[in-house]
């Protein structure tokens, strides 16, 4: 388990990366929109896969299986190995899924916002599957069981897909989606940052490191 950075700002991702704690990156056409609007998709996304290791998720964009397939390739060609094609949830979406899994392309299912279709985004072959945490509970709805019954349906199907947990908006959002079972939570980097912080843990490291340079000589060994 490890998690993904929900980001496409290059100097951020290496800079988090450096942790040692994530395993991959997701960016969608909203991200990137706010983050860089007048950046080059491409140029954009090679740094981003300079700076960071595992699977990149690249956004579809368009809305017809022929441009969607020819989107798909387009991105695939930049990096095959690394480059995961995010696929929007709906007909055509599966339709795409399964066509880019057939050809061995990765996929990573996105919107998801119920069981059944993370269910159906599995069954097509999608490589993660994505539930949106926070636009669940936006609608009002308890998001918990959508992850844990996702999980035990994957688990009870033998189903290769990970559940990717997005859309994160609290702290509690990310322990609940791993005590609900998600594989991989994507989160934004001020999320990530607010899980290293704690009050009680700068008071003590300020306290044991006060000790030290107010110790006498005498207290030394
Ligand atoms: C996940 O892959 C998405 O990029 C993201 O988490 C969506 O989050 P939002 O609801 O904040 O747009």
């Amino acid at each position: 388990m490890a998690f993904f950075i929900d980001s496409s700002e290059p100097k951020e991702i290496k800079e988090l990366f450096a942790w040692g704690v994530l395993c991959g990156v997701t960016t969608n056409p909203l991200i990137i929109a706010r983050e860089a609007p007048d950046a080059d998709l491409g140029e954009r996304i090679r740094e981003i896969l300079a700076v960071s290791t595992g699977d990149v998720s690249v956004e579809l964009t368009t809305e017809t299986e022929g441009e969607m397939l020819e989107e798909a390739a387009g991105y695939h060609a930049w990096d095959p190995a690394r480059i995961c094609i995010k696929v929007p949830m709906g007909e055509t979406g599966l339709r795409v899924v399964h066509a880019l899994t057939k050809r061995g392309v990765k996929t990573n299912m996105t919107c998801l916002m119920a069981m059944n279709q993370a269910y159906l985004a599995a069954l097509a072959g999608a490589t993660y599957v994505s539930i949106f945490s926070g636009r669940v509970r936006d609608m009002g709805y308890d998001v918990r069981p959508v992850i844990t019954g996702t999980r035990a349906l994957l688990d009870r199907e033998k189903l290769a897909s990970k559940i990717i947990v997005g859309s994160m908006r609290h702290l509690m959002d990310v322990n609940e989606a791993l005590e609900c079972g998600a594989h991989i939570p994507t989160v934004t980097p001020p999320i990530l940052r607010k899980m290293v912080w704690n009050p009680r843990t700068i008071e003590t490291v300020n306290e044991f490191n006060t000790a030290w340079r107010n110790r006498s000589k005498k207290q030394l060994p």
